[in-house]
């Protein structure tokens, strides 16, 4: 009893101490870690942890509290002495909600439930050990999860009460959902493929992927890379009827940023997730051109990555044209279809991508190190958003980052809103209204005419810099 009242005293204070924290999507991070004797399954990756703050001792059972401060959203406590089991259960995350479980663990997909047998006495465990979890990394955007299904994880005590094994798997487990906005070529990356590879790759492809929301297009797209993170055929969670065991398991991804890894909360950094493109692809260049003044033979090569429906380029002609009068080789192409090795080849083989605002861009993950990003930035207040999805992991990614900002006359929304419309005058006052507002007006409707007088110094930028 004591100890489970010490225990909650801990967490009401660290969450109260939480609460008033700020942070950016009104969200807090809890991670609770029960007992550590065996504790080699799995190691959570925690980080520098700077703050040991409370230790004691109950009837054999140790309990210690750990902050990382770094994060400013993680508390970990960790609980026991007897058991083998332990559970990591980040809530409060504000990209992704995920447990690491290792011990007894029983999947039953059917009921989207986890249940992981405890020998830890009932009065240590928290009130409610059980924890909600939609395993798909884009927690703050309601939209995107409102269809991932739920699932339970649950400590309980007693294995007598615990269903029994339909199969036992000898690997750990990852669950996670292809619902959300894994449609779309960036999401697949930012939500999907880059926190799958944060999660999976300490196992050397000895993992076991349970999917939910199965999507067997993208798993036909994506299988070269999901075969390189796990040696097994995928289960369909949801038609799972019996009961899949494993002792030790992971439910959710865990995700840091958009489109890109924060070193310092793993062991991983794009520069690894890219190598890991690269020899799964079989990509030839690691590195871009270096341009040496007058005696070069090979041309530095830039991608103008097409669009069709929106944000196209309506003088693609003449900026190829141009971009072929400063040295550049240019290639032209729209990323289409399932065919990602061939483009991801032909990316890889430029030392320049250029294009708007879009998903087309994401496959700067193929580049060669050094090479540039030139991102075209159409109207509607869209800088903040443009940087934070292409701009910041470019740079993470060993890219150099170039923004063009278009002006009014270079875009095609002059043709459609007098000179004095809010839609030109005011941005804000339209993308305040909402995401829908901001996507029909300037993401669906917009073109873009390059000023080449103007763009002309972003393309001799672009060269200085590989020089
Ligand atoms: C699976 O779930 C569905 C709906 O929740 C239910 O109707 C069905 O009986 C379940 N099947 C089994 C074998 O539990
Ligand atoms: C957690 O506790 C609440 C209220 O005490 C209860 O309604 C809920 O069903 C519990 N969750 C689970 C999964 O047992
Ligand atoms: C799974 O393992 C448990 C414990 O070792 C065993 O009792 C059970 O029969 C096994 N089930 C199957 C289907 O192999
Ligand atoms: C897709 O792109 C590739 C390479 O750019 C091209 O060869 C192919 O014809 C395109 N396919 C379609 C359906 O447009």
């Amino acid at each position: 009893m004591e100890a489970k009242m010490m225990y909650e005293t801990i967490f009401a204070r660290s969450f109260s101490r939480y609460e008033q924290k700020k942070l950016g999507y009104g969200a807090f991070a809890v991670c609770l870690v029960i007992t550590f004797t065996t504790f080699t399954v799995f190691k959570p990756y925690l980080g520098p942890l700077p703050v040991l703050n409370l230790r004691l001792s109950t009837g054999g059972f140790k309990m210690l509290m750990v902050e990382d401060t770094t994060s400013t959203q993680q508390i970990v406590a960790e609980i026991g002495r007897k058991g083998m089991e332990a559970l990591v259960c980040n809530i409060m995350d504000p990209r992704s909600e995920f447990c690491e479980i290792s011990g007894d663990v029983r999947v039953h997909g059917n009921s989207s439930t986890v249940l992981i047998a405890s020998s830890a006495p009932v009065d240590i465990l928290p009130e409610n050990s059980s924890w909600s979890i939609r395993p798909y990394a884009r927690k703050g955007d309601a939209t995107a999860m409102k269809h991932i299904k739920k699932f339970t994880v649950k400590m309980t005590t007693g294995r007598q009460h615990l269903p029994h094994c339909t199969q036992n798997h000898t690997v750990p487990a990852i669950l996670f959902s292809l619902g959300g906005y894994s449609g779309n070529y960036f999401h697949a990356f930012s939500d999907v493929l880059i926190p799958l590879y944060l999660t999976s790759r300490q196992f050397n492809g000895e993992v076991q992927f349970l999917v939910t929301s199965k999507s067997l297009w993208w798993i036909e797209k994506f299988r070269i890379l999901l075969q390189e993170l796990s040696r097994y055929p995928i289960i369909d969670i949801d038609r799972e009827e019996g009961i899949n065991c494993f002792s030790s398991a992971i439910i959710g991804l865990k995700c840091h940023k958009e489109l890109d890894i924060d070193p310092s909360k793993s062991p991983y950094s794009m520069i690894d997730f890219r190598e890991f493109l690269r020899s799964s692809y079989s990509l030839k260049r690691a590195t871009a051109i270096k341009v040496r003044d007058g005696t070069d033979t090979k041309k530095p090569r830039l991608l103008i990555i097409a669009r069709k429906k929106s944000r196209s380029f309506t003088n693609e002609g003449q900026i190829a044209e141009m971009a072929r009068s400063l040295g550049y080789e240019v290639i032209v192409a729209e990323p289409n279809g399932t065919a990602i090795s061939r483009f991801a080849e032909l990316v890889n083989s430029c030392d320049v991508l250029m294009g708007v605002h879009g998903a087309g861009l994401t496959n700067i993950v193929f580049l060669p190190e050094n090479a540039v990003l030139i991102q075209v930035v159409p109207l509607g207040g869209l800088e903040w958003v443009a940087r934070y999805d292409f701009g910041e992991p470019a740079v993470d990614m060993k890219i150099r980052y170039i923004e063009y900002k278009i002006k009014e006359e270079e875009s095609s929304l002059i043709e459609e809103y007098p000179h004095e419309h809010a839609v030109l005058r005011d941005p804000h006052s339209i993308t305040k209204l909402g995401w829908l507002e901001l996507k029909a007006v300037y993401l669906d409707k917009q073109n873009v005419k390059l000023d080449l007088n103007r763009f002309r110094n972003t393309l001799l930028q672009a060269l200085q810099l590989l020089h």
